[in-house]
């Protein structure tokens, strides 16, 4: 980014941890007569996310991940989802979970859903750490969410400003400082 900005904490690292095991009880309710569970990160944003969550859910689960990117370097969503690297495992007839970082638009997380669900999984369900409802333009919700946000731009717990600040543990907001 070429302006100069500063973070404030926006969710805390505990406040996180704490909803993580909420959430993490619902999925093993709604997964506990599973014989495995894919549990699909969504590269790159979800991988702190996936980490933290999958250490949560005492299920029999394989981890995959898929690439997708409509953001790229930009602050606005191109709407055009690619995928840039797929599943390396079949999910048809499987059990799967897909773990994502945020919804804002919409467009990343209901595409791979369809593309998913085209290849004809036993259940398929979602989940995303923050869900910013006031931005959506295509008609999704998640399974589940940890928070709902404003339409502030965050970053931190792998969430990027132009590939910068994924690794900070906290979720943060950006403020512009020129
Ligand atoms: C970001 C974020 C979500 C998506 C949400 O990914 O991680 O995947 O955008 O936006 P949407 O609901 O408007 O589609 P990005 O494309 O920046 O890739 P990244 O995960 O590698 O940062
Ligand atoms: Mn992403
Ligand atoms: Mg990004």
């Amino acid at each position: 980014p070429d302006r100069a900005y500063v973070i404030d904490e926006m969710i805390s690292a505990k406040a996180i941890a704490a909803r993580i095991e909420a959430l993490s009880r619902e999925i093993k309710a709604e997964f506990s007569d599973t014989d495995k569970l894919v549990v699909v990160g969504l590269l790159r944003g979800s991988f702190v996310f996936i980490a933290d969550l999958v250490r949560e859910l005492d299920l029999p689960i394989e981890v995959d991940f898929l690439e997708a990117s409509s953001y790229g370097n930009a602050m606005e969503s191109s709407r055009e989802v690619r995928i840039l690297k797929d599943l390396r495992g079949a999910i048809e007839g499987r059990d799967v979970l897909v773990v994502e970082d945020i919804v804002d638009t919409g467009y990343t997380l209901s595409h791979v859903i369809n593309l998913l669900k085209s290849r004809k999984p036993r259940k398929l369900k979602s989940i995303a750490l923050l869900d910013k409802p006031s931005r959506r333009e295509v008609d999704f919700r998640a399974d589940w969410i940890g928070f709902e946000i404003p339409d502030e731009f965050v970053v931190g717990y792998g969430i990027d400003f132009a590939q910068r600040n994924r690794n900070l543990p906290c979720i943060g907001k950006v403020r512009f400082i020129d």
